[in-house]
């Protein structure tokens, strides 16, 4: 019999053959597990909207590193956040050589060698707005911003961290950092911006944990407009033109074009950051019995691999082994 139609169902037949077919694979080393860090001692405290994710003090941090190592996690991205006493106008905790972002650093480089540690750089959580820059006299004063973020991004250099990544969307921070940076001898440290970060509902989740919700106003004025699509590979490419070496979308599900337009468009790593809020959803409906957390976690993450992501920033890395294997 002369077959005139396609026959995709032969190279589904058995998990062998479709491994053999596979386009896409994500494996742990594509994964970067984000880490929250407090000032204080003997605190670990759960996150009650995202189930495993805790805020550390630094003497409590190696119960954490030691499970991300056992689970052969590579990289981690580290969130500080200050006592709220002294959170001000100007953000000063956020460079201060003591924060807990900066000893958190200084521990896992010293103690956990073999793992990379991207540092988040951005004011929201020292800023007494919860904004992510500072205040001029009615609304964010960017070029002000920039100095401080500067000093942020120099204060986690010092401290060890392997790459800085902005995240606060000020316009000319990647230039600001990347001229302090090389000034004071870090010309070696690259920079992760956070290029097309979105003013997203997805973020709910890590406000909590960091408590870094704006008092006043939300983030539109400064994080991008949902709406655009070319908008993100203007900003994409104005970071690489002021010197970034690897460019981060964020939120990643409901971005998976951009991601896609982006690897297409240049030739740097693209990452992705997994949020909160795509972590919450997938927890929430898990434990409701709605869906099955392994699978679609597989799913998710392969989703924003196949649309061109090189690495994720994802919470589930910690977890990934045990979904993967
Ligand atoms: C703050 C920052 C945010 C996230 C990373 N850095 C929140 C925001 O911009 O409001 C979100 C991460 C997540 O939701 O997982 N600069």
């Amino acid at each position: 019999m002369d077959h005139q139609f396609f026959r995709g169902r032969r190279l589904r037949r058995t998990s062998q053959l479709r491994d053999l077919v596979a386009e896409t694979s994500v494996g742990i080393e594509d994964l970067i597990q984000p880490i929250f860090v407090q000032d204080g001692k003997g605190q670990q405290i759960p996150i009650p909207s995202m189930e495993g994710i805790f805020r550390w003090s630094v003497d409590l941090l190696s119960q954490e590193m030691d499970a991300l190592a056992e689970a052969k996690v590579g990289s981690v991205i580290v969130f500080g956040m200050p006592d709220s006493s002294k959170k001000d106008g100007k953000a000063s905790g956020a460079y201060a050589s003591q924060g807990s972002a900066q000893e958190a650093i200084r521990f896992i480089k010293k103690n956990y060698p073999h793992i990379s540690v991207i540092s988040d750089v951005c004011l929201c959580a020292y800023t007494d707005t919860g904004h992510c820059g500072v205040m001029g006299e009615d609304d964010i004063d960017n070029d002000a911003s920039l100095e401080v973020l500067s000093q942020v991004a120099l204060s986690h250099a010092q401290a060890g961290a392997d790459v800085v990544a902005p995240s606060d969307m000020m316009d000319g921070r990647v230039w600001a950092i990347r001229q302090t940076l090389d000034e004071k001898g870090f010309s070696h440290i690259p920079i992760l911006s956070y290029s097309a970060k979105y003013a997203s509902s997805f973020y709910g989740p890590f406000r909590d944990a960091t408590d870094c919700a704006p008092q006043k106003g939300d983030r539109q004025g400064y994080q991008m407009d949902p709406r655009n699509q070319r908008e993100a590979l203007r900003e994409i490419g104005a970071d690489l033109q002021e010197g970034a070496d690897m460019v981060m979308i964020k939120p990643a599900l409901a971005y998976l074009d951009i991601i896609h337009e982006t690897k297409l468009t240049y030739d740097v790593p693209v990452f992705a950051y997994n949020v909160s809020g795509e972590f919450a959803m997938i927890k929430a409906a898990a434990e409701k019995g709605w869906i099955k957390e392994e699978p679609a976690v597989r799913e998710m993450l392969t989703s924003i691999k196949r649309a061109g992501a090189d690495r994720i920033l994802t919470y589930f890395a910690k977890n990934f082994q045990k979904y993967f294997s």
